[in-house]
């Protein structure tokens, strides 16, 4: 700060006499992004293929990329010309209660023709998205996301980043997308899981590399319900972050990186096979299909090293608050219902009633057998600020269950009983059907936090709560 702002800060401070100290040290540089939500095309294939209808931000697909540096201010301007409402949440950032973007109960909706001002400090580095928090299955599963980009005050070296929004659409013929969203079968079932993968808005879209490159891979599940399991077997992939954080480098278990609905994870990759190859990275998470997701394809350049670069991958961690184990707060949580999931009762809005008469109103997942309806609705806890919660999920359904916690990220402590060997920080942690698995953190961001399944037909049928923090 030079000598002239910092004087006129002062003089403000004596006017006003209620700016605290700090809002005069953190004069943080603010990084400003315009998003319009409304509605446009995209290319799937590209031409000769047919145009496909989407909803998606300034009319592309993914949406703007938003980055900034760690440390700095992010100012979102949404505008809405959606004809229905929306929000903006940033999944997995450690931000202010009122900035969450959960409409009814952080802020109210962005109606059509409105517009909303997000601000917030950026304290973690790493990969995160945005989306809307409204009528969010149709919204993300019609194509409003984008990347957001926190960069390392000091980040490893590199050659080449990759950023790779995963998705799958469900399409008909000609290339629309099918408009059944939230039904019945998806809702009890396994969600909408879609017949056509994209990486940002392509299918099987080829990245040219140069050999002997270091990548990183930013990879980013904005998917509606589909767990990937890209198989990464062929080349040294090492995972350096999961949902942003670090985790101290590792390659994944039989190459296969796995990656729930909202999950991301980030890869160093060297890639030291002869120009003019390929890489073809598949997706096995169900069954024999094997659909391609994307190339990674060798330019003709002769390689540009001949041994792997032999800097450092780990990156240096966020500062988060270490849950006290010894003092937790312990809560069981029970994940259940769904088709043919043995559920008989829950409780919606306080009163008892039996599966028949839920599914009858399309709800049909609960958390200690409460259905949770909306976003606002009684908290399933309540924590005092500061205190270290440890949460026991356990999945008593035949689905799986991505849950993720809003404003908070929390340490996956143990799955059945066995300890987690990186004990890594996620916001999301996927609770496979019949496991249980432990997380903690420390309640120390006040405010209304959804902790929800990301499948979003899931979230909308039931399964969604609230964790409140005083
Ligand atoms: Cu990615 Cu509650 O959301
Ligand atoms: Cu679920």
């Amino acid at each position: 700060m030079d000598r002239r702002s910092f004087l006129s800060s002062g003089l403000l401070t004596l006017c006003t006499g209620i700016l605290p100290p700090s809002s005069i040290a953190q004069q943080n540089f603010v990084r400003t992004y315009y998003l319009n939500s409304g509605s446009g095309t995209g290319y799937f294939m590209g031409a000769p293929y047919p145009r496909s209808s989407l909803w998606c931000y300034n009319n592309r697909l993914p949406g703007p990329e938003i980055r900034a540096k760690q440390g700095e201010t992010l100012q979102i301007h949404v505008s809405n010309a959606l004809d229905q409402a929306t929000t903006l949440h940033c999944h997995g950032i450690r931000l202010p209660n009122s900035m969450d973007g959960v409409p009814g109960l952080t802020q109210q909706a962005i109606e059509n023709g409105e517009s909303y001002i997000y601000e917030f400090d950026l304290p973690d580095a790493g990969t995160y998205w945005y989306h809307p928090h409204f009528n969010s299955s149709e919204q993300i599963g019609r194509g409003l996301y984008g990347a957001l980009i926190i960069e390392e005050a000091e980040p490893i070296q590199i050659d080449r980043e990759l950023v790779m929004i995963l998705d799958d659409w469900r399409l008909d013929e000609e290339f629309q997308i099918q408009d059944n969203f939230s039904n019945r079968h998806d809702k009890s079932h396994a969600g909408r899981i879609g017949n056509t993968i994209t990486v940002n808005g392509r299918i099987t879209p080829k990245f040219e590399i140069n050999s002997g490159e270091r990548l990183r891979i930013r990879l980013i599940n904005a998917s509606n319900a589909r767990t990937f399991v890209l198989d990464f077997s062929s080349i040294d992939a090492r995972v350096i972050a999961i949902d942003g954080h670090p985790v101290s480098p590792h390659q994944p278990d039989d190459g296969l990186v796995i990656l729930a609905a909202a999950m991301r994870m980030d890869l160093v990759i060297d890639m030291m096979a002869e120009p003019n190859t390929q890489i073809i990275v598949n997706d096995q998470a169900y069954g024999n299909e094997r659909p391609e997701v994307f190339k990674l394809s060798y330019s003709d350049k002769p390689a540009i090293r001949t041994e792997p670069l032999d800097s450092a991958i780990a990156l240096a961690a966020n500062s988060m608050p270490e849950p006290d184990l010894n003092n937790a707060v312990k809560q069981h949580i029970e994940l259940a219902g769904g088709a043919m999931g043995g559920m008989r009762r829950a409780k919606i809005n306080d009163q008892w009633q039996s599966i028949r008469e839920l599914a009858a109103q399309g709800m049909m997942w609960a958390m200690n057998e409460r259905v949770g309806v909306g976003h606002s609705m009684e908290p399933i806890m309540t924590l005092k600020r500061g205190q270290t919660c440890k949460l026991i999920l356990t999945n008593n359904s035949v689905f799986d269950h991505p849950m993720h916690l809003h404003g908070h990220a929390f340490r996956v402590l143990s799955r059945n009983g066995q300890p987690d060997p990186f004990q890594t920080w996620q916001d999301t942690v996927m609770v496979w059907s019949n496991e249980s698995v432990e997380i903690a953190f420390v309640a120390d961001n006040p405010g209304d936090w959804m902790f929800h399944c990301h499948v979003l037909e899931h979230q909308v049928s039931g399964m969604s709560s609230i964790i409140h923090v005083v």
